[in-house]
């Protein structure tokens, strides 16, 4: 356990340089965040994968501002020396530039962020993300799978397989990169092609389903924790099983309570006989 000083973009940058591998987990809550912060995780992102492996929606796209703000604040609150990033939500950078700049400005101001991340390599994301590193606000990019997008290819699956497509997020990482990101998520594309654009950027590319040959790597923390309930992903490392303990722990609760042997005294509080004698003789 190290306890460590709150990193900034620059020691991001001077850790790719150094050759450093950057670890980066989601967090949604209070105590998730104290412990990723005890463990000294580099980055905490509050991902919208919230709306799915949380709140128990079918994707990301309903996932609300209000509902990114309330849980980053949770998370601001159980960490407060981490590194935060912050997922901008679906249709909370996608309508106006004014639009963009005051929800980004809200993860900041209101919720205590240190960055928002926007997916995409498109005009909008490009000029989006060039609106706001203009006015100092770090901006993560998100490449190959983008969740939010992701019904307008070929679903979740893996991106950058064919020459075209894998020529397209070459560029876009670049485009990114010249649009002041200060880093780059690389999300579900062959290990070949993430090992090219990480050695391509300056800034650090952190890969999840994307291979090691990334400057970092990045995994939803009920996933490799064995908590998400749905299907995880094939790239997914599950380093635990706290499903298994908590069904373990909760069928253990049921039986005590059913027969009797929990509560024991050591979880009750106690009265002396001479109380109980005097409270029992009233009436
Ligand atoms: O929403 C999320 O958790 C993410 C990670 C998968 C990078 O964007």
């Amino acid at each position: 356990m190290e306890k460590k000083k709150k990193l900034t973009v620059s020691d991001f940058l001077r850790m790719k340089q150094e050759g450093r591998r950057l670890t980066m987990l989601t967090a949604y809550d209070f105590p998730t965040a104290v412990l990723l912060e005890r463990c000294g995780v580099d980055i905490l992102l509050v991902g919208d994968s919230l709306g799915n492996v949380i709140l128990g929606y079918e994707s990301t796209l309903p996932v609300t501002m209000e509902e990114m703000l309330h849980h980053t604040r949770a998370v601001r609150r159980g960490s407060r020396t981490s590194f935060l990033v912050t997922d901008m939500p679906f249709m909370s950078y996608q309508i106006s530039f004014e639009l963009t700049i005051a929800n980004a400005g809200r993860f900041l101001k209101e919720a205590g962020a240190d960055a928002v991340k926007l997916e995409g390599g498109d005009e909008n994301s490009l000029s989006m993300t060039n609106a706001l590193t203009r006015i100092g606000i770090p901006v993560m990019g998100h490449l190959g799978l983008t969740p939010q997008t992701a019904s307008l290819g070929e679903g979740m699956k893996v991106r950058g397989k064919e020459r075209e497509s894998a020529q397209r997020i070459m560029e876009q990482a670049r485009k990114l990169e010249q649009a002041g990101c200060f880093s780059l998520v690389l999300e579900c594309v062959p290990d070949r092609l993430a090992a090219l654009v990480t050695s391509r950027l300056k800034i650090p590319v952190i890969g999840i389903g994307a291979g090691p040959g990334c400057d970092g790597q990045v995994l939803v923390t009920p996933d490799m924790l064995g908590l998400t309930q749905s299907r995880v992903p094939r790239f997914v490392k599950q380093y635990a099983n706290f499903s298994e303990t908590a069904v373990t722990a909760i069928d253990a609760y049921i039986r005590e309570v059913r027969e009797g042997s929990f509560p024991a005294g050591e979880h009750s509080f106690h009265m002396s006989d001479e109380d109980l004698r005097h409270l029992e003789a009233l009436d």
